[in-house]
């Protein structure tokens, strides 16, 4: 009960892991399930590389990131709804932020300090009243500390890049090289891990779910049943 006095927002769900761990999906099913907002921090990360790429940015310069920092607005069509789109200052990006082109090079991006402080504003202002479920690499860690309820989601590299692949192939993007995609996605795992700022990492507070041999279904189930314990009933939305 005294947590109701103590709640100036509605609850937090973080959802963070490597790449191709299942957390997209995942989050959007917890996300219709609860009628909470969606956030998929991912997302505004390869936004801002392919805009980057675009204008031929050179960010390495601080002045002139800077510059294109102030000029950019992300934005979601229907946080809720299953198939979200993503714009970037008027260009619906939704499909093209998903090339390997893009996944090669946002972790890179991701890195930079002014990018990072950028985004997480972003994100704690669309997170602001709660009622959202985000997933990312730094939620529990850096953007939303406090949430009611963090999830750390794994699971093999063997698991996570069969799994994109398929999801791949499933968007039209023709047959793609398993071995090239699982370096791909080795890669981006070393560098998320081992940035200096914001690393991947699971929150010491944070539960870690290793989904290999899981059903999406039965991941969704699982969190939904930590919520439900988690969350004290009159707070659950
Ligand atoms: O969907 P997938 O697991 O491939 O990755 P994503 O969630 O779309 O994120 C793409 C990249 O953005 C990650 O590899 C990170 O480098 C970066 N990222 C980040 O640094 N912090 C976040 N909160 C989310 C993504």
């Amino acid at each position: 009960i005294d947590h109701v006095f103590l709640m100036k927002r509605d609850p937090i769900i973080a959802i963070d892991g490597p790449a191709g761990s299942g957390k997209s999906t995942v989050t959007k099913l917890i996300a219709k399930k609860l009628n909470f907002i969606f956030l998929d921090t991912g997302a505004m990360y390869r936004a801002l590389s392919w805009y980057l790429l675009k204008e031929k940015i050179n960010y390495e310069n601080h002045e002139e990131l800077n510059s294109f920092l102030s000029d950019i607005s992300i934005t979601f069509q229907s946080f809720t709804g299953s198939n979200q789109n993503v714009i970037i200052n008027d260009h619906n990006v939704t499909e093209k932020i998903r090339t390997q082109k893009i996944s090669s090079i946002v972790s890179s991006i991701a890195s930079i300090r002014e990018i990072r402080e950028f985004l997480v504003k972003e994100q704690r202002k669309i997170g602001e009243a709660g009622g959202i479920v985000a997933e990312g690499r730094d939620i529990g860690s850096k953007v939303f500390p406090n949430a009611e309820l963090k999830i750390f989601l794994t699971a093999t590299i063997d698991e996570r890049a069969k799994r994109r692949k398929n999801e791949l192939e499933a968007m039209g993007q023709g047959t793609i090289d398993f071995k090239k995609l699982k370096k791909n996605i080795e890669q981006r795992d070393f560098d998320d891990y081992n940035r200096k700022i914001s690393p991947l990492v699971k929150a010491e507070d944070a539960i870690e779910i290793i989904s290999d041999g899981y059903q999406i279904n039965e991941v969704v189930e699982k969190i939904l049943e930590i919520y439900y314990e988690t969350i004290p009933k009159e707070l659950q939305l």
